[in-house]
């Protein structure tokens, strides 16, 4: 199949909700990542997501709503919910909630689980997207499984070109890092840290998020340990280079080939996370060693993404 680029303008709006009635696949950008984007309601579409990326099918996908009325449709609604929807959407938190009965969802898109994963996002293209199909719009970061996000078009054309109908071509993505999963189908639970700092989100509720045990019962199934990953092996905590390595640095470490961010900025470092991964990666280094980078606020999405890209695969 011929991946087509389209604009974000209203022609190339037009074209990609004419491709996800189809129940085809388009790539588009969200304020996190891209996303690999089908119809939610749609069992052939959710598969082709699956297949596109190679991904594990046990493991579940994001919906995309636009509004928080939509959202309503498709969850068992609650007041922390209420709480959480008025503050941060559009925006980068993902809720995982019970899920609504007979409420028209893929039951692929969950997984056959009772909770659902529900997001709305700010980025103008992928709004416009989700109004113009009227569909729900299932969307894992579009990239083949394992690999290193997205936050570029070209970074999905590297991964997937051939293997799905279009690419909506958005520019960089401002946040950088996937959003913050909150489970809230018990006490509130951080599933995966991410675009929007933990700290913010336990301002709002009033009270500690609880942490997932590892390996325990309630994670995020998608959760896999060894994800992220670049085509090297990638060496965290480097004070010093070794021979054939490539250094990513964080707030002028000395010998690096990049720098996160120069100045020690948290959010310009999560915006570069990916983009600096792929583009050392494409320079064919031995490894690629990484500068510490505090674990306060972004940079615990940071550290949580660079952990799964160094891990044993
Ligand atoms: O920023 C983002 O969240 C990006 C953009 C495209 O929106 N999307 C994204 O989706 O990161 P994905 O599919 O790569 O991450 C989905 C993760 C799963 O791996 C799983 O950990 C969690 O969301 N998840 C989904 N449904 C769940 C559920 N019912 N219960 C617990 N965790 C769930
Ligand atoms: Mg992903």
């Amino acid at each position: 199949m011929q991946t087509r680029n389209l604009m974000t303008d209203r022609a190339g709006i037009e074209a990609a909700a004419a491709l996800i009635t189809d129940e085809q696949l388009v790539a588009l950008p969200t304020e996190t990542v891209y996303g690999l984007a089908g119809d939610a309601r749609s069992g052939i579409a959710v598969a082709r997501i699956f297949e596109a990326k190679g991904r594990p099918s046990f493991n579940p996908l994001i919906v995309h709503v636009p509004d928080t009325d939509v959202a309503r449709r498709y969850a068992v609604w609650s007041d922390a919910a209420d709480r959480l929807a008025a503050a941060f959407w559009p925006g980068p938190l993902t809720l995982v909630l019970p899920l609504k009965e007979e409420c028209g969802l893929s039951p692929l898109v969950t997984a056959g689980q009772d909770s659902v994963a529900l997001r709305v996002p700010a980025h103008a293209a992928a709004q416009a997207l989700l109004r113009a199909s009227g569909a729900p719009l299932a969307a894992p970061s579009a990239n083949p499984s394992g690999r290193i996000s997205p936050t570029h078009a070209d970074h999905v054309r590297l991964g997937l070109d051939g293997r799905i109908a279009a690419i909506l071509d958005g520019g960089s993505c401002g946040v950088g890092v996937e959003s913050t999963i909150i489970g809230l189908t018990g006490a509130p639970t951080l599933l995966r840290p991410g675009g929007l700092p933990a700290e913010i989100i336990e301002a709002a509720l009033g009270g500690s998020l609880a942490i997932p045990e590892p390996g325990g019962a309630i994670t995020a199934p998608g959760q896999l340990s060894s994800h992220y990953a670049p085509a090297v092996p990638v060496r965290l905590e480097a004070e010093t280079i070794e021979e054939g390595e490539l250094l990513l640095g964080f707030a002028g470490t000395p010998g690096a080939a990049l720098d996160l961010s120069a100045s020690g900025d948290l959010v310009e470092a999560a915006a570069n996370l990916f983009a600096h991964l792929h583009a050392l990666d494409a320079r064919g280094a031995k490894a690629i060693a990484v500068a510490p980078v505090p674990d306060t606020g972004l940079g615990r999405a940071i550290n949580d993404r660079l952990r799964r890209a160094a891990a044993p695969r």
